[in-house]
Parts: structure tokens; C-alpha cells; sequence
């Protein structure tokens, strides 16, 4: 303990004396103050210099700020949080949301933080900082989670009204027995558009990730269950305010919907499909809300990421699917295989993870389409095992995160693909646009996972050797039970030259 005003926390030694911020912990007023709840982490553009740390409240809070360091320098340096803010159009609730922005931190080295306002007794977390350059480190995957809390209450009991499920607590305990650099969040987060609470969904959803999402950044894709009628301009307001992602030069009602970021030779694509998918899925149909933007700017990020020649791996993170084996669940859509998949192929994509169809499965690498209605992917390679990605893109399904309503029992055998095509007119029944499908042959299909209904792939990135291969170890894990026990089920090896993109680009 260094100087009379430090207090030691979890044996983090206190900062010198000399600290200009004294370690003294505000003591909870007597009327009290909101607690920090939902304490998460979000790395910035650039994950080894730039983090953000997270957190909320539904009531006004004074100083929000985040006292970080490292463990053997302690919590010297504070830094002050900005309050973003929502209100919940369905219950009047204002949730708002303190985000601090760490910078300058040093690559691939520890932090210890607490995030506090004033009255509030703080609450601890860490971060890990990705490497700088080729570096090995783990990051893991799932979607379509819900929350395993029972939030409406009906005339038997109480009942999850969000698809959740007790699954959904389960893998949260799965990924941290992997403990990855950062976890990937294929969209359809809590489903809050479904709940009767949406502010509790949400909070529950918080709640339950706060375990692992205050270690280790969770980096979200927005999926059709983020859009929540009323909620900002186009329905994703809730979302954007609990997330503090990286700036990608998007119009401020835009912001957060796409971006991406950078962990040692790994560029981190996330994109929202609801802009370019032609299913109607949400609380509102918002196809085409960017006007092109969103495709724009990918566009000009694939092509920097692959003229980058520190860039080896490119991930693509999104919600709704190229390649779904699922009969009568939600399928793939065309949207994407128009708007997207073309930019894939052109900048040699490696691999693509995205969740809506709530089970496991993956494709053979895929380049090009058949001149079909529905634009069939094409195959490149037929082996399972060792997968060059300079040849085709790898699509994952990871849509097992939790919710009450799997679909890995629902595959066609032999495997074939029902493709939305497009949308009916608007049936008043429902409120929404009825899918049109055409079905067609899946020779694109590589694996599919009919035993398992909940799990999450992790991803080994071995940065390889000057002159040779840098290689991905996937491995996907079925949860099977309350202590995340985990069951590999399918492991691969995606493979391709280091240091091949820039002038010398394979891909094209
Ligand atoms: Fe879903
Ligand atoms: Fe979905």
C-alpha cells in the first residue's frame, strides 16, 4: 500500500502518493446513488491502443469516470466518461449510458480499471490489449443469445418473454472458460423488441455478459431483434447508446451501425444486415435505410484492409446469413448475396461469422455465384479440414447463443438452401412482408451441426512464421450444461501466405 490515502482492491497495489487523484472511494450518499451496472468493455479502432469502458444507469449520476492501469502501476490515471442517452419509447424510461475512453494504452499488456460515480461503490474489471502487428491471441463467436431471466409475469408464473433461455446464461460461462481477447456478438442480442420490459431485457442481457464483457470487449453486430419500434430514427437507438463502437465517418443517426477494428493482423468487419437483407424481421422494415452509405463504406474499407500489408486475416461479423441448410426457419437472403457477397470475393474476405439461423453451420470456401434466381454460391474446395482462404470465403452460422427457439433440428437432408428472394406486399394481419422463397441445391454446404442446440466457435490466430503460413484453429464448442462445460464438435484450419495482401494481393 503506497501513501495513507490508497485502498487496496482486490491486491492491486494503490498508486504512488504522489498520484494527482487520490484512491479514495465516494461512500454511497445517504439518499443513495444508482449502482454501475452493466459494466462492459468495447475496444477501439485500433485494439491495442484504444478501449472503451462502459456502463449505465436509468437516473442522473455526477463525475461518471474510470480509474485505470496496470497491476503493478495501479489505478493512477482517471479518465472521464461521456453520457449517452436514450428514452425507451415504449416505457417513457431515459436509460443512460456512461462510456469512458481509454487511449494511448500500450499493445498486448494487462489493465486493471474501476468505473464509479460519484456515491457509487465502484466495480472492477480488466482489460487485455491486442498485440501490435502479427501477434497470436483467441477470439470466440455467437449470436441469437437472449437472456436465461424470467421477466414477464402471466396469470402461471413468471416467463422469459424474449426467447431466452437458461442456455443463455451457459455460454457466457462457455466463453469464459476460453477467456479470448475479445468475443464477437453475431446480433440478436436480448431480443428486447419481443419483451414487454425492453429497458429490463436489455439490463438483464447486461447483466448476465458483465462477467465476461467487463474482461474482455464483446464486439456486437446489430441483428433485426436491435430494431425496436420507436427507439431512434430507425429503430436501433437502444443499441447504439449501449455501445460505444468505433467511428466509421457514418452520419450521427448512423453511427455504430457498421465499423470495424483492428487486433494484431486481424481487420474486424461488422456491418447490419437489416440495411440490405429483404426480409422484413424487425419492429419496422428499414431495407435500404442508408441510402447506399453503408455499402460505400465497405466498400472503401475492404479495399484498404487488403492494400494493407499488416492486414493478413479479414472477419467479416453480421447477422443475417449468405448460406443457411435450415428448412422452415428464416433462410438466406439474396439481399446480401447481391449487395455484399460481390465485395467479398473482389477483396478476398477470409471469413464471414453471423448468427439468425439458431444453429451451427459453415460452408466450403465460396467465390463467385451461379447465373441462378437465387445467385448460388460457388464452391472452391471440397476439404474440411485445411481451408485456403486465399481461394474462397468460409461462411459461419453461429446463431446458438441461447435463445428458446433452436433450429438445428429443422435441416434439409439431403442439405438445400431456401433463399428469400424478395417480400410480398405488406399484410395487415401481421405488419409485415411476407418472405418469398426459392429453394435451391446447398453444394456450398461443408458441415452442419443436427445434435447440438447451443455452443460458440473459437478462433486460434497463429501469426505463423516470416515467409510462410499464418493459420486460424476454429474449433466449435457445444455447451452442454449450467457450468459451460464445453464439447468440441467441429475444428478446421483456415490457412493463407502471410503477409500476402498489399501490392502482392492473392485475392484478386
Ligand atoms: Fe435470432
Ligand atoms: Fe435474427
Amino acid at each position: 500500500m503506497a501513501g495513507a490515502t490508497g485502498i487496496g482492491l482486490a491486491g492491486v497495489t494503490a498508486a504512488p502518493a504522489a498520484a494527482t487523484s487520490p484512491l479514495l472511494w465516494e461512500r454511497p450518499g445517504r439518499l443513495g446513488a444508482p449502482r454501475v451496472s452493466g459494466l462492459h468493455l468495447q475496444f477501439g479502432s485500433d485494439a491495442s491502443r484504444e478501449a472503451v469502458v462502459s456502463w449505465h444507469t436509468t437516473a442522473s449520476v455526477s463525475n461518471p469516470r474510470v480509474k485505470y492501469g496496470t497491476s503493478q502501476g495501479g489505478f493512477g490515471r482517471t479518465e472521464q466518461a461521456q453520457t449517452t442517452t436514450y428514452r425507451d419509447a415504449k416505457s417513457g424510461t431515459e436509460v443512460q449510458v456512461h462510456h469512458a475512453r481509454l487511449t494511448g494504452l500500450h499493445p498486448d499488456t494487462d489493465y486493471v480499471y474501476a468505473a464509479l460515480h460519484d456515491g457509487a461503490t465502484p466495480e472492477l474489471g480488466t482489460l487485455r490489449t491486442a498485440p501490435r502487428g502479427r501477434g497470436a491471441f483467441t477470439f470466440t463467436s455467437f449470436g441469437d443469445q437472449g437472456t436465461p431471466t424470467l421477466g414477464k409475469l402471466t396469470a402461471t408464473g413468471y416467463a422469459n418473454d424474449n426467447l431466452g433461455s437458461p442456455a443463455a446464461g451457459d455460454t457466457t460461462a462457455g466463453v469464459e472458460h476460453i477467456a479470448p481477447l475479445f468475443h464477437l456478438v453475431n446480433g440478436d442480442l436480448c431480443y428486447a423488441n419481443l419483451s414487454t420490459d425492453r429497458v429490463r431485457t436489455w439490463s438483464d442481457w447486461f447483466e448476465n455478459n458483465s462477467r465476461s464483457a467487463r474482461h474482455r470487449p464483446w464486439m456486437p453486430a446489430a441483428g433485426n431483434h436491435e430494431n425496436e419500434l420507436g427507439n431512434g430514427p430507425i429503430g436501433y437507438g437502444a443499441y447504439q447508446a449501449y455501445f460505444s463502437l468505433p467511428a466509421a465517418g457514418a452520419d450521427q443517426e448512423l453511427s455504430g451501425l457498421w465499423y470495424s477494428f483492428t487486433a494484431g493482423a486481424v481487420r474486424v468487419i461488422s456491418l447490419n444486415n437489416d440495411d440490405i437483407a429483404y426480409q422484413d424481421a424487425g419492429n419496422s422494415y428499414v431495407h435500404g435505410y442508408s441510402g447506399g452509405a453503408q455499402q460505400r463504406w465497405l466498400e472503401h474499407e475492404l479495399a484498404a484492409a487488403d492494400a494493407d500489408p499488416e492486414i493478413d486475416w479479414i472477419v467479416v461479423c453480421m447477422h443475417q446469413v449468405v448460406i443457411s441448410t435450415a428448412d422452415k426457419f428464416n433462410g438466406a437472403d439474396l439481399g446480401i448475396r447481391e449487395t455484399w457477397v460481390p465485395l467479398f470475393d473482389r477483396y478476398g474476405v477470409d471469413l464471414v461469422v453471423c448468427g439468425h439461423e439458431h444453429h451451427y453451420e459453415r460452408s466450403h470456401p465460396i467465390r463467385g455465384q451461379q447465373p441462378t434466381d437465387t445467385r448460388t454460391p460457388i464452391p472452391v474446395a471440397t476439404g474440411t479440414e485445411l481451408i485456403d482462404t486465399t481461394k474462397g470465403t468460409v461462411h459461419m452460422v453461429i446463431g446458438g447463443g441461447g435463445t428458446s427457439a433452436p433450429s438445428n433440428g429443422l435441416f434439409f437432408s439431403p442439405a438445400k438452401c431456401r433463399v428469400i428472394t424478395g417480400v410480398g406486399p405488406l399484410d395487415p394481419a401481421t405488419g409485415k412482408r411476407p418472405p418469398l422463397y426459392v429453394v435451391e441445391d446447398a453444394p456450398w454446404s461443408a458441415y452442419r451441426d443436427g445434435e447440438h442446440s447451443y455452443g460458440f466457435a473459437a478462433f486460434e490466430v497463429d501469426p505463423g512464421e516470416r515467409g510462410g503460413n499464418t493459420t486460424i484453429a476454429v474449433t466449435y464448442y457445444a455447451v452442454t450444461g449450467p457450468y459451460g462445460d464445453l464439447l468440441p464438435v467441429d475444428r478446421f484450419t483456415l490457412t493463407r501466405p502471410r503477409g500476402a495482401r498489399g501490392a502482392g494481393s492473392l485475392s484478386r
